[in-house]
């Protein structure tokens, strides 16, 4: 069966040109180009597939299914619109929705993804395991900040509550800005299930140390490579670096970035503008944030959240929170 998505106006060709274009003059290229192409979003699901915890520590499933029936069960009987924020290949949301068909209420779903490709193997997941399910796909940049609320009313019944799910979404944005977006998205009464990477311990510990080579393998490395590759970067003219580094002082926040640096002089073109990189030039591909448990709640707290509950993993790499404005 043919299916429809809905494409916002962040997503426009003309958009995507722009912000490759910036991104390659800041030397410093926008996530979400790592996702946007068929290719790119392949190689992710590949090494999400081998590498991310959700998909290797089934401990880690229980947590998130444990905090989609705490945050169900806060519902009162009212419509339920779930929004998942970035919703990659749908998993999580798939057993979201397992859990929603519970709650007895009208449900509808929407996924969303600056992937368009992402975006339709949520729903092909979503359609193949609930055939009647109300949805409404949306291909959208959410770093562009988009005002989706006039949007998100029109695909739900009137008076619904929504829930909203962001899963692995705060460790590849600038998270003040996303958490702030969040919190204008969020109305008094919508609740926000967000999951983040943590950090047993802080920058530098052993525990950290332990997470760098998550994003130093092969698949990971392909999946970076691919976006150069696309913009017409030979494997020759750079060489991909991964390390670590504190984003505060106490070291309990903290990122795992990517570059790649310039072997030789080399020039690219796109939309006839000319980008000269020059040799021992760093260019920015890839970044992960990773907080420490103690750091997280603070930060969401900090950015006008109140967090109600909270799962933590015995491993102390993942946590789910859920919040509502405070
Ligand atoms: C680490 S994955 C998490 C996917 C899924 N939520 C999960 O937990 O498995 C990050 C997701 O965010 C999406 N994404 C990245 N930048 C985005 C942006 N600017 N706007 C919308 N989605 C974005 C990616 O396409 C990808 O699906």
């Amino acid at each position: 069966m043919p299916m429809t998505l809905t494409f916002h106006e962040t997503q426009y060709p003309e958009q995507v040109a722009m912000q490759c274009r910036q991104g390659l003059r800041a030397r410093k290229l926008p996530g979400r180009l790592l996702y946007d192409s068929p290719a790119q979003a392949q190689r992710w699901l590949a090494y999400h597939q081998a590498y991310s915890p959700s998909r290797t520590e089934p401990e880690l499933l229980a947590l998130y299914e444990r905090s989609f029936q705490a945050a169900i069960a806060a519902l009162t009987g009212q419509p339920l619109h779930y929004v998942s924020l970035g919703c990659g290949g749908g998993n999580k949301d798939a057993l979201f929705v397992r859990h929603a068909l519970d709650y007895g209420g009208a449900l509808h779903v929407s996924p969303t993804d600056t992937s368009a490709a992402l975006v339709l193997e949520t729903m092909l997941r979503l359609q193949g395991t609930f055939p009647a399910l109300s949805a409404s796909p949306l291909v959208v940049d959410l770093a562009a900040e988009p005002d989706l609320d006039s949007w998100l009313a029109q695909q739900e019944a009137d008076g619904a509550r929504r829930v909203f799910g962001c899963f692995g979404m705060i460790p590849n944005f600038d998270y003040a800005a996303l958490l702030s977006y969040l919190r204008r998205l969020l109305r008094p009464d919508d609740l926000l299930l967000i999951s983040a990477n943590l950090s047993p311990g802080p920058y530098g510990s052993a525990a950290a140390q332990r997470i760098l080579p998550q994003y130093d393998n092969p698949l990971a490395r392909a999946w970076f490579s691919g976006l150069l590759d696309s913009l017409g970067f030979a494997d020759a003219d750079l060489r991909l670096a991964v390390r670590a580094r504190p984003l505060r002082e106490d070291g309990h926040i903290w990122r795992i970035q990517a570059d790649a640096r310039v072997l030789q002089d080399v020039q690219l073109a796109l939309d006839e503008e000319l980008f000269d990189f020059r040799e021992g030039e760093v260019l920015e591909v890839f970044f992960s944030n990773r907080f420490t448990p103690t750091a997280l709640p603070q930060v969401l707290d900090d950015a006008g959240f109140k967090v109600g509950q909270t799962w933590v993993l015995d491993s102390q790499e993942e946590g789910i929170y859920l919040c509502q404005r405070s």
